[in-house]
């Protein structure tokens, strides 16, 4: 068979079973088995495609149809200008986080001193800590998970993309492994309400780890410990980024006004136009 037809076969069946980007995650799984760029399909779409490959395509598809998501299929994910290596021990990194990276570089602009310490609380693939250590390379940032296992990914993608020298791993609940402060805190914390849990898609709930997920009723847990505890942690003028889900960004704001430690608040939205980050100084 060639490219052209295996990959028009494979993007009507994702259609069928409502998979939402069934061209997309036909070719993404195609180039992953041909080991190819997808641009090679537009420049060559009568490629023709061996046995072998066309097997382990087919198998790669039905794992798809069971919504498993093709970054778990094929380990990688694109964040910010490179690409991580991900599996089920973390969260899939998602687009919408790098408003926050872009956020934390701003305020970084600003700060002239030689060394910015900065601290990633839950920091999963590693995905924000890695792209603010490649963006400056006098950023060092301490990066932090419960969970030993993504850790063990975050240190691999930092290894890969030779960042390792600018980041400090520790694994513990929250601020608990950390005894240092910082210029800036950063995290993309669980944030699902525990009444939304089940409505979750199928591709997350059934496959990304609860635990970088749910966050108690109203979801607002780790937002109110992470402000309560980040004052400790912030150089005075320190600042504290968070990305919350689109509903959040008030009552964040809320927390952050109650704790009366914090002020030149403000939210950001993402690139669809939706509250993203939130932005506070400790006074
Ligand atoms: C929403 S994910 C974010 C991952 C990554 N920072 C990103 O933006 O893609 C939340 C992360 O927080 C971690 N986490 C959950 N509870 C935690 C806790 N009590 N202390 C530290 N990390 C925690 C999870 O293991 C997960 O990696």
């Amino acid at each position: 068979m060639i490219v052209h037809d295996i990959l028009n076969e494979a993007t009507l069946c994702f259609a069928e079973a409502g998979i939402p980007s069934p061209r997309l995650d036909a070719e993404v799984l195609l180039a992953f088995c041909l080991d190819c760029d997808r641009l090679e399909f537009f420049k060559n779409p009568l490629r023709p495609v061996d046995e072998k490959v066309l097997a382990l395509f087919q198998k790669l598809v039905t794992r798809r149809l069971k919504e498993e998501p093709v970054a778990y299929i094929t380990s990688r994910k694109e964040f910010w200008s490179f690409v991580l290596e991900v599996n089920k021990s973390v969260l899939i990194p998602r687009p919408d986080t790098e408003v926050l990276v872009e956020e934390a570089l701003g305020i970084c602009k600003g700060i002239t001193i030689p060394e910015i310490k900065i601290l990633d609380i839950g920091t999963g693939s590693g995905a924000i800590a890695l792209a603010l250590a490649c963006e400056l390379p006098r950023i060092r940032v301490t990066a932090t998970d419960i969970s030993a296992a993504a850790l063990a990914v975050a240190e691999k993608n930092a290894r890969n993309l030779r960042l390792d020298s600018q980041i400090k791993f520790l694994q513990g609940n929250l601020f608990q492994p950390v005894g240092d402060f910082f210029d800036i805190i950063v995290s993309n914390p669980p944030y699902i309400a525990d009444e939304e849990y089940d409505k979750l898609p199928g591709g997350v709930k059934n496959y990304e780890p609860r635990e970088a997920l749910q966050a108690g009723l109203g979801g607002l847990d780790f937002y109110r410990k992470i402000v309560n505890e980040a004052p400790a942690h912030l150089k005075h003028d320190g600042w504290l980024l968070l990305e919350t889900g689109a509903a959040q960004s008030v009552k964040v704001i809320s927390i952050a006004e109650a704790s009366g430690q914090f002020d030149d608040m403000s939210v950001r939205n993402d690139y669809a136009g939706l509250p993203r980050v939130i932005k506070a100084r400790r006074k």
